[in-house]
């Protein structure tokens, strides 16, 4: 990863529907926290965002509703690993202190980024155990809500799970396949697996349905949604041929057996995937 792939300008081009959109407060602050991604080089410390008072209440708001929900409804090796990352309560977190205690813990860090990075960006520097996160947070008027990542997904829903061993290794499998995915065909199959299982997985524990996916431990209302969703076994190819949309709740979700099945099941997966591993997959699949 080179400093001008993931030093992209600040902007605060936001849809029309975004919540922030009319807010000039909000639009001018993203542009200021998204200044501090930009102007970081790998490598370098990384500079504290000096967050409002309202910013740190919304941070608490969220990560704490979140929390309760994840009592219920998150796969026990998080709950275990937030416990280890034990992100603070009452403030937005600093990724300076989150990256140095996820490398202490399972030898991950994390790095600032303005905003969204190009795919291969994003999903490559995976293979050298850095997660590029965002810092600014959603827009206050819908706390419950984000239609993009923010520090609250990024850190909640992924990096928690990152302070996990053997999801750590997953992630970082993740990062290899994607940079042996030289096709654009095969990146999207990729894609569509890590839609599905890091963003989107569940799986059984003691007879119930429980997430490990970061955009489903990130979201309020897909946390209390999610067992209603059609629930399907887990299947790759039926993943990363399926398409999804990303402004709604997801109606169909693949299940492992266990958390232990889909580490083994992704893993062997990651492990081997390349062009020709797409290839083989899809053939196998079509009906001839
Ligand atoms: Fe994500």
């Amino acid at each position: 990863m080179t400093a001008t792939e993931l030093s992209r300008r600040p902007s605060v081009d936001l849809a029309s529907d975004h919540p922030g959109f009319s807010d000039p407060a909000y639009r001018a602050r993203r542009g200021a926290i998204s200044a501090v991604g930009a102007a970081h080089r790998p490598g370098d410390p990384i500079p504290d965002v000096v967050y409002a008072p309202e910013e740190d209440a919304l941070w608490t708001l969220v990560s704490g509703e979140l929390a309760a929900k994840h009592e219920r409804f998150a796969v026990q090796a998080y709950r275990e690993a937030t416990a280890r990352l034990a992100l603070p309560l009452d403030r937005v977190p600093q990724l300076r202190e989150v990256s140095a205690r996820l490398s202490g813990l399972t030898d991950f860090t994390v790095t600032p980024v303005p905003g969204l990075v190009p795919t291969r960006v994003f999903y490559g520097s995976l293979a050298d155990r850095t997660f590029c996160s965002t810092q600014y947070i959603r827009h206050h008027s819908v706390p419950r809500y984000t239609p993009e990542p923010d520090v609250v997904h990024e850190l909640v829903g992924h990096c928690n799970m990152l302070a996990e061993a053997d999801f750590a290794e997953l992630y970082q499998l993740a990062g290899r396949a994607s940079r042996r995915a030289e096709s654009d065909a095969a990146l999207e199959f990729f894609s569509r697996v890590f839609w599905f299982t890091f963003e989107f997985g569940v799986a059984w524990e003691q007879r119930e349905l429980r997430t490990y996916g970061a955009g489903i431990l990130s979201s309020f209302g897909e946390l209390g949604a999610f067992r209603t969703a059609e629930i399907r076994s887990f299947d790759l190819v039926a993943m990363g041929t399926m398409s999804y949309d990303i402004t709604r709740y997801q109606p169909v979700l693949f299940a492992g057996r266990s958390l232990a099945h889909v580490v083994d099941e992704l893993g062997g997966f990651l492990r081997t995937y390349d062009d020709d591993a797409y290839e083989r997959l899809v053939r196998s699949s079509t009906p001839r």
